[in-house]
């Protein structure tokens, strides 16, 4: 099946100010994308901009993809213009996935991290102690349906506007300390900005822990060929859009 697609707009919801929910239904037959998946999205055939941006499955039903994006630039502003019924140009699903939980995991998600992790909270249901954080309340999105589909949760913000004040990462630190060690095998699944994911790499160094982490690097083709996403590793250069987005934090170099 090819993975290049047009698919239709079916609506393309505000939440608040700065993120939006689109749906959007494929125009041809689509490979089923797993947990931790992208798709290469570009709101109609316009040059400008050129590039196709990388986002995140939020959710697959039946003939249906829904992404969850923050506003930040040029493509998803004119994402965000896109009405019911307007034509856009995808490719997916791509890159690898979450390996599959076998019972009881831990999701971290920091911000828009929520948008990849949603998927597999879903897939998993009540089966993931949640940590989620981000800059203040309005930026925890899809916050109550993320704690419904989840076993615990634990939140934070920078600002104390919602749940603890203070880092996600340090909530984290604090759940292992009351653990027994015995639970420490529990995997480890975050998506979020990338000194959230180089803080993580200190919790885990040195523990027993499986821990999978999606990279949100900048990204140009999407499909393995201009190199403008590699990331250094204990193997060599990886192409986060290839061989990634979901890597094993152990084998990550950060710089
Ligand atoms: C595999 C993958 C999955 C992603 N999933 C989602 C998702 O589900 N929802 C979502 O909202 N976003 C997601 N992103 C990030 C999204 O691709 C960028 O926000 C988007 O490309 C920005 O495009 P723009 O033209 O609007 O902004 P630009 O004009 O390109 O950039 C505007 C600002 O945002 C910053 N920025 C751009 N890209 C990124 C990035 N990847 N990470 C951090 N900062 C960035 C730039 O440095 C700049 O400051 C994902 C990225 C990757 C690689
Ligand atoms: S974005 Fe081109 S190789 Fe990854």
């Amino acid at each position: 099946m090819s993975k290049y697609f047009k698919a239709k707009t079916v609506d393309n919801i505000s939440l608040n100010k700065h993120f939006r929910l689109l749906n959007l239904s494929p125009l041809s037959d689509i490979d089923i994308p797993q947990p931790g998946q992208f798709y290469m999205l570009q709101a109609g055939d316009t040059y400008d901009p050129l590039l196709k941006r990388p986002f995140s499955i939020f959710r697959h039903e039946d003939n249906s993809l829904s992404f969850l994006y923050r506003i930040r630039g040029k493509g998803t502003l004119s994402l965000s213009h896109l009405k019911s019924g307007d034509i856009i140009n995808a490719i997916g699903p791509l890159g690898n996935s979450y390996p599959e939980p076998h019972g009881d995991f831990i999701a971290l998600a920091g911000g828009i991290g929520i948008a990849s992790l949603l998927h597999l909270l879903a897939g998993f249901k009540n089966k993931a102690y949640l940590f989620y954080g981000a800059r203040n309340k309005e930026e925890l999105v899809m916050l109550n349906e993320a704690k419904a589909i989840s076993k615990e949760s634990f939140i934070t913000t920078d600002d104390g506007s919602e749940g603890e004040k203070g880092l996600i990462t340090d909530s984290l630190m604090k759940f292992f300390n009351s653990l027994p060690i015995t639970h420490y095998p529990l995997p480890l699944y975050a998506c979020g900005p990338t000194p959230m994911l180089r803080e993580l790499s200190k919790v885990v160094a040195g523990k027993d822990i499986k821990c999978y982490v999606s990279l949100e690097e900048h990204m140009a083709c999407g499909v393995g060929a201009c190199l403008g996403c590699v990331i250094k590793t204990v193997s060599g250069y990886k192409r986060v859009c290839k061989e990634g987005p979901v890597f094993d934090i152990k084998y990550i170099i950060w710089e």
